[in-house]
């Protein structure tokens, strides 16, 4: 057999090929590996994704007032009473633009919408945010504590755009409210963008309740309302226009939650959870933090006792449609079976059979069945399988 010679330059040669294929793979191997720099530079984004008067608001609260959360509510509001004539349709592209640059703190886009001597009070509920209300934005709130609102919306008014991106770049986790979407493949690029890391909380209510809680504060629909049904709107009758709003939330409602669980592509698994307003109403500190552990963020002592405090209060809710005060949520939840009377109730579980079925909702019969408190119309839904974190909560003290 002839003895294999290799001389020593050949072997110089192959040592320095070597070491140029050890570092291009390397380089290689890092642009694709997540864990090595991770392209969202490990920023967190979330879209609590819901429709009118399903809870989101108390629940961008809980988001908002966490120390590692820049939140803004429902920025999509701007692109729906800015651009003219609008149809959903015809509008979501927009809205999902404008929300990949807020996920990138890039508020230049809000220039489009904003009159034209803004500053960060041009921003739709801009006091509701917390960041908004803490340095770098503002100095009155400590980023540990608490936000008082009525005190942000004083005292904290003069920052402008550019502050609100500097501020928006120093959190780990950016979270938009949004009740303007009716499907979600308009969110795909989002998804499939390496520089987000979306992850998607769809909050859903029993319809019943929507509606009791719509009546309370008809008149800020109207607009909405027309922009949901688009041209159809001046062609029905005003008692139906309400009925029909329903049928379209409740079949989106339906169309997102099939969407992402019966087959979901690959870059929707395990970015998506469905949060029912009831659930959270029975069990806020186990629901929210379900929520938190989805999101990659961790429950305080402070925010756990904030939470029990505000779900479990005295008053009956207030009328304004976005305050939220210390109220028995539970005992809210259930106040459309005394108040809404029972042919309402049919139309409603008429036009959202399928999403009450799909969601876990049970329908009543009879105005006997509506009124008797103790027949409970909630179906429990499985425990949630999520295993692609690892648990990172820390379970408070209190419960
Ligand atoms: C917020 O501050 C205002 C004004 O000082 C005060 O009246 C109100 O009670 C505070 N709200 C809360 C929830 O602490
Ligand atoms: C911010 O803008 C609002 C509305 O244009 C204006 O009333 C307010 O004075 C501005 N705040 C500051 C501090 O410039």
């Amino acid at each position: 057999m002839p003895r294999c010679r290799v001389n020593l330059s050949t072997m110089i040669f192959l040592v320095i090929l070597q070491g140029a294929a050890v570092v291009l793979f390397c380089g290689w191997y890092v642009q694709l590996s997540p864990c090595d720099s991770a392209p969202s530079n490990g920023k967190v984004h979330v879209l609590l994704l819901s429709s009118w008067r399903s809870g989101s608001s108390f629940l961008g609260q809980v988001f908002s007032q966490h120390p590692s959360v820049f939140y803004l509510m429902e920025p999509a509001w701007h692109v729906w009473t800015s651009l003219q004539k609008p149809s959903a349709r015809v509008l979501r592209m927009a809205v999902r633009d404008l929300l990949r640059s807020i996920f990138q703190c890039d508020f230049s886009v809000m220039e489009a919408y904003l009159p034209e001597n803004h500053n960060v009070t041009s921003l739709f509920m801009w006091s509701h945010s917390r960041a908004l209300c803490s340095l770098p934005a503002c100095p009155l709130t400590p980023r540990n504590q608490l936000s008082n609102q009525t005190l942000c919306f004083q005292k904290c008014d003069s920052t402008d755009l550019q502050g609100v991106e500097t501020a928006c770049s120093s959190y780990s986790h950016v979270v938009l409210k949004g009740v303007r979407f009716f499907e979600l493949e308009s969110l795909y690029p989002l998804l499939q963008d390496p520089s987000l890391d979306l992850r998607i909380i769809h909050l859903v209510r029993d319809p019943r309740a929507v509606v009791r809680s719509r009546e309370e504060s008809a008149k800020a629909f109207v607009n909405d309302d027309a922009i949901v049904l688009e041209h159809r709107a001046r062609s029905i009758p005003a008692v139906e226009v309400q009925y029909q709003v329903m049928q379209e939330i409740c079949r989106s409602h339906v169309r997102i939650n099939e969407r992402a669980v019966l087959k979901p592509p690959p870059f929707l698994k395990g970015r998506y959870k469905m949060v029912r307003y009831e659930d959270v109403v029975r069990n806020p500190l186990e629901e929210i933090n379900g929520m938190y552990e989805f999101a990659g963020l961790k429950m305080t002592t402070q925010l756990a006792e904030w939470i029990y405090k505000v779900t479990h209060g005295k008053g009956k809710g207030s009328a304004n449609a976005f305050q939220i005060t210390s109220r028995n949520a539970a005992h809210v939840s259930q106040a459309w079976r005394s108040t809404l009377p029972h042919n309402k109730v049919k139309r409603i579980q008429e036009v959202c059979k399928g999403a009450m079925s799909l969601l876990g909702y049970r329908t009543v019969n009879s105005e006997k069945e509506q009124k008797r408190l103790d027949i409970d119309l909630l179906v429990p839904r499985e425990p949630y399988q999520f295993s692609w974190l690892p648990a990172k909560t820390e379970h408070p003290s209190k419960s």
